[in-house]
């Protein structure tokens, strides 16, 4: 370049160039200045859920939120609230389910956090604040609120939580081929999906309840469920699906013998093992969040082991609570060794 060469035109040149970072200056203020005002106007009131636990807890969580949100909706949205959850909730949950109508906060959110918070309680009974003027709301951690989801209706439920067709297809091939294998072709075939949590939650029961928590089923709780469904369908196909190795090994050999049982068709799938549980056509299951959606989407009739502690809200005793307003869920204990054959309800 020959254009600052001189001494004056050297001058110009540095009074151009100061002149330039100058504009860019007061362009970048305006421009900040311009979004600041803007952020705060968009921050609108927002309803979310705190989010805890493992995937099945983020699942309750989720359907807590949407639950409430579509029932009080009109009122809600008269107040200018809008619904929204964490990104890594919403990046787990689009891992199995299709995209789901509630978005994960916007980044600008982080910077209005300054506004009163309603917390709601995870045992306690929805109602809209007194005030809900310049107010958030937020559903406790571990929000498992199942008497407002069976209220809103499981089939509206599994609208929003679609589970991938990717998954799906995946499933119902392997229901064929095991159909197929057992030569159990005919249309009347029944599976039932069987889950045993363990793990640990056997010490999370023990600190969350103490003595009352009279352990864990044993392969005995599984066999006498196992009676309920041969006594009621001809051609069953049980779907035994757990992570826990220790327990599998001590219980699984007499639950092979009780019926035909496939042991884990997947290889600890977080996904393909909920979806597979999830189109079963029956469950049987103990505790915990997993084990719970999957019966509650499958839809059909669910054993669940009877924990006999009293109902407190918690993942814990959510299958219990379940059973309480669900006829087709029905609680079981574990059978003591002289008295294992038939069932009881
Ligand atoms: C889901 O969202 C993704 C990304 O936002 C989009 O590309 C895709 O088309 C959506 N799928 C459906 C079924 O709406
Ligand atoms: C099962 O198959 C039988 C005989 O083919 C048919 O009559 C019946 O409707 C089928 N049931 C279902 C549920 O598809
Ligand atoms: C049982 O579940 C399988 C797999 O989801 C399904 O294809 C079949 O129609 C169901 N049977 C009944 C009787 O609901
Ligand atoms: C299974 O549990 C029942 C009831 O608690 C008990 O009587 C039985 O001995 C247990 N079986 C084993 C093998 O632990």
């Amino acid at each position: 370049m020959d254009l600052c060469k001189n001494r004056s035109q050297q001058r110009l040149c540095a009074k151009i160039v100061g002149a330039v970072i100058f504009v860019i200056a007061i362009a970048w203020i305006i421009i900040s200045l311009r979004e600041t005002p803007e952020e705060v106007k968009t921050c609108e009131p927002t309803i979310t859920v705190r989010k805890m636990g493992q995937f099945g807890n983020q699942i309750w969580e989720y359907m807590s939120l949407y639950v409430i949100w579509n029932v009080q909706y009109d009122i809600l949205k008269n107040f200018d609230f809008t619904p929204y959850i964490d990104e890594d909730m919403k990046e787990n949950l689009e891992d199995l389910f299709e995209n789901l109508t509630i978005q994960a906060f916007p980044k600008i959110y982080r910077q209005c956090d300054d506004r009163e918070t309603i917390t709601i309680l995870k045992d306690q009974q929805f109602r809209l604040p007194q005030n809900m003027y310049k107010r958030n709301i937020l559903l406790d951690s571990y929000s498992a609120r199942y008497e407002d989801v069976v209220e809103y209706g499981i089939e509206n439920v599994k609208k929003e939580l679609r589970f991938k067709s990717k998954y799906v297809e995946d499933v119902m091939k392997t229901f064929e081929k095991i159909r197929s294998e057992h030569h159990l072709q005919s249309n009347d075939t029944v599976f039932v999906g069987m889950h045993y949590r363990g793990g640990d939650y056997i010490p999370h029961l023990e600190g969350n309840h103490g003595t009352k928590f009279k352990g864990p089923p044993n392969y005995s709780y599984y066999t006498s469920a196992m009676d309920y469904f041969k006594a009621k369908y001809n051609n069953v196909i049980f779907i035994m699906v757990s992570i826990d190795g220790d327990w599998l090994a001590k219980n699984v050999a007499k639950i092979q013998k009780h019926g035909t049982v496939i042991l884990n068709p997947y290889t600890n799938d977080v996904n393909r093992d909920l979806t597979l549980l999830s189109h079963c056509n029956h469950s049987i299951i103990n505790y915990g969040t997993f084990g719970v959606t999957a019966a509650l989407f499958a839809q059909g009739d669910t054993i669940l082991y009877d924990l006999e502690l009293p109902i407190d809200y918690r993942g814990d005793t959510l299958a219990l609570g379940l059973s309480k307003i669900l006829p087709s869920w029905i609680p079981m204990k574990n059978t003591h060794e002289d008295d294992a054959v038939g069932y009881s309800l």
